[in-house]
């Protein structure tokens, strides 16, 4: 029989199969589509300290093969999601969910972590240093392997919780990134974040985007995202959880060759939301398929064992 599980940092997921986060809220709304405890596990959107309502609209734009997003990080702040959400979540999904915290300083990111620190129904904090759609934050605190280090050695101090770093594909060398995130105590990473892309209207002559430029998700970026993940896990000892474009059990595989410890599936939420309870669905096969009984054995099977030799 097929074995689906995986481990996080000594937490052990049913299987790999996690929405992302900005794409399935609190996991609230999805609950009344279908059971979601049958996820691994999900990530939850991106949080900060302060509620924010967000960029202006439109704050979407439909591509070829994905779409632009410029939410802004929307989100009820750290302390209503404490009061009200988690509880509520706490009725319809029965695992410990991946906390994604954003922020604005350094110490904005480890002032969140430290709140969600106190709550056990989160398994992991996922920090955000790469979201492309705000300014004086976010992204900003990705694109250097100094700043990204510094986020991450201000959140260690802070938390017990396995601490990943959400990485930023906007940079020349994700693997100096990936690096210095180790080196400062990250327990993991995630990878990738969107694409910043634009597409103009022909009729107004004028971006599409209120905010201009919006983050690349969907199809699309699949193979940017593997490549990358291939990349550094070759690079780190650190598990990775792996996302972009994926939208099928194969994907998911494909992933975990590359070297994704766990796969989060984001966009192909917005367009199809039962997506991830499918592809728990069809993993099995899929893996019978391929002839693969165990799925941890498919972590970084495309290298070859070229990486240095790690235990999760
Ligand atoms: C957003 O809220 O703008 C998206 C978050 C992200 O891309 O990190």
């Amino acid at each position: 029989m097929a074995d689906t599980r995986v481990s996080l940092s000594g937490w052990t997921l049913d299987n790999p199969v996690i929405p992302a986060s900005g794409t399935f809220g609190y996991g609230l709304e999805f609950a009344e589509l279908y059971d979601i405890d049958c996820l691994g596990t999900f990530s939850f959107k991106g949080t900060t300290l302060e509620p924010r309502f967000g960029n202006p609209t439109p704050r979407i734009a439909e591509c070829p093969a994905g779409m632009l997003n410029s939410v802004g990080l929307q989100n009820p702040g750290v302390e209503s999601v404490i009061a009200e959400t988690l509880p509520a979540l706490k009725k319809v999904f029965h695992k410990k969910v991946i906390a994604n915290v954003s922020g604005f300083s350094v110490d904005e990111y480890a002032a969140v972590c430290a709140r969600l620190d106190r709550e056990e129904q989160v398994g992991l904090l996922e920090v955000n240093v790469s979201c492309p759609n705000v300014r004086h934050g976010g992204m900003s605190f990705g694109t250097t392997p100094e700043a990204a280090a510094e986020v991450t050695r201000a959140v260690k101090a802070v938390t017990r919780k396995p601490v990943y770093i959400k990485l930023s594909p906007n940079v020349t060398d994700i693997v100096a990134v990936a690096v210095a995130c180790e080196k400062a105590g990250a327990d993991g990473l995630s990878l990738i974040n969107t694409l910043l892309g634009m597409r103009i209207d022909l009729r107004r002559r004028r971006p599409v985007i209120a905010n201009t430029m919006g983050g690349l998700s969907g199809r699309a970026i699949f193979p940017v995202a593997l490549r990358m993940v291939y990349q550094v896990y070759e690079a780190v000892d650190l598990p990775v959880m792996g996302m972009g474009g994926v939208a099928s059990a194969e994907d998911v595989l494909e992933m975990m060759l590359a070297g994704a410890t766990a796969v989060q599936i984001g966009a192909a939420n917005l367009t199809d939301p039962y997506v991830c309870r499918d592809v728990v669905r069809d993993l099995p096969a899929v893996m019978e398929k391929y002839g693969v009984t165990n799925l941890t054995d498919m972590i970084g099977g495309a290298h070859h064992g070229q990486r240095r030799h790690h235990s999760l």
